[in-house]
């Protein structure tokens, strides 16, 4: 393998302790990457007037891949204060997130689950375009043909890929709220079933977002790839993940045109924050996810297996129901990973 530069952000909270787990295992694969330390977040910014400092964003932008943990986003409007991951997003043009969600061995996870969201990343309700006027506020859905039919080709080809890796039929859903947001998702809605038309060989399927939700509790071993737009994706992903052990073993990718980004999906988890108990796994698949783009499949699949065969042994977090430190949960998979080396 050509040397890989990982830049990795580990942000607030349990980013600070899931990143470096995330790290410690891949150093356990013993390839040829290289790591570089992006400083970000809201510590950050109180401490440097600055939440993602031009530094950070110029060792990503030179890197091959950006590890992100979490950070802190207050709930009040901060002068000055924009979430790194959403500027990263925006300043990459990273506009297809990538939310596989599949069943993992243990109690806490439902069986027989394997599926993806693909969320619009970079407009919808999350194009900052919110003001207020008076005792009235307003955020703009802005919803455009490009980013539609880019996002909808994003999913129909990772459903190709999924698809030829499983040996059976792509199946895409996308879902959408047309019925009341008749232009904003009506304009979705139309360059979806457009885009659907250049791919013969995927079934489609829509749903509305609220069905949606329901399903995906009542039979989600039912879906195969959802496309959606930003806010739903974000909502119908958290839900998703819940079904195999909630946000603490959700992964996820951010692909587009710059440096693809690599997070999991969990926040900063303030209430757990400098415990040593966080989960590291969704850290870990994500950096399983980050492999798999930068041309490392088996070193992936080398990885992933090591978490599961970790978690079959009933190993794991409290929030998996265990008693696992952090620490411990990394050893034991880095353990894996060095016996199957040798
Ligand atoms: P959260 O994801 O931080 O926590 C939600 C619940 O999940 C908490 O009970 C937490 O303990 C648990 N949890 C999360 N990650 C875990 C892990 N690795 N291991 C075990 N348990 C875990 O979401 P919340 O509480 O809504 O937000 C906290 C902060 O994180 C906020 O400031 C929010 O803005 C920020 N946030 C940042 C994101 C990012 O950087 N991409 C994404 C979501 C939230
Ligand atoms: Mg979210």
């Amino acid at each position: 393998m050509h040397p890989k530069t990982i830049c990795l952000i580990p942000g607030d909270g349990v980013g600070q302790e899931v990143i470096p787990a995330a790290a410690e295992a891949l150093q356990a694969l013993n390839l040829n990457l290289h790591f570089v330390l992006g400083e970000a977040g809201f510590t950050c910014f109180q401490q440097r007037g600055e939440a993602l400092p031009a530094e950070t964003l110029t060792l990503a932008r030179q890197a091959d891949a950006v590890l992100f943990g979490a950070t802190s986003s207050p709930s009040t409007p901060t002068p000055g204060y924009r979430s790194p991951i959403l500027a990263l997003r925006r300043e990459f043009d990273l506009y297809a997130n990538l939310r596989p969600v599949f069943s993992l061995p243990g109690q806490f996870s439902r069986p027989g689950i394997d599926l993806l969201i693909v969320r619009e990343n970079t407009e919808g309700l999350y194009s900052g375009r919110e003001r207020r006027e008076g005792d009235t506020a307003i955020a703009e859905r802005v919803i455009t043909r490009h980013g539609s039919e880019r996002i909808v080709r994003a999913a129909c080809e990772q459903a190709r890929q999924r698809a030829a890796a499983r040996g059976r039929q792509a199946t895409v859903t996308i879902v959408h709220k047309a019925n009341v947001l008749k232009v904003s998702d009506g304009l979705f809605r139309e360059c979806a079933l457009q885009v659907a038309a250049e791919y013969p060989d995927i079934l489609f399927n829509e749903l509305l977002v609220d069905a949606a939700a329901m399903k995906l509790v009542k039979s989600p071993q039912s879906f195969d790839v959802l496309v959606t737009t930003n806010l739903f994706g974000d909502i119908l992903s958290d839900e998703a993940s819940a079904l195999v052990g909630g946000l603490g073993v959700a992964p996820s990718a951010n692909l587009g045109l710059g440096t693809p980004v690599f997070e999991p999906v969990h926040g900063s988890a303030p209430d757990i924050a400098g415990q040593g108990i966080a989960n590291p796994v969704g850290a870990m698949l994500s950096a399983a996810l980050m492999l798999e783009t930068l041309g490392e499949p088996q070193a992936a699949e080398r990885l992933r297996q090591a978490i599961l065969d970790t978690l079959a042994q009933g190993i794991c977090t409290p929030d998996l129901g265990g008693n696992a430190t952090t620490a411990h949960f990394t050893r034991q998979v880095c353990a894996r990973l060095q016996e199957h080396a040798s």
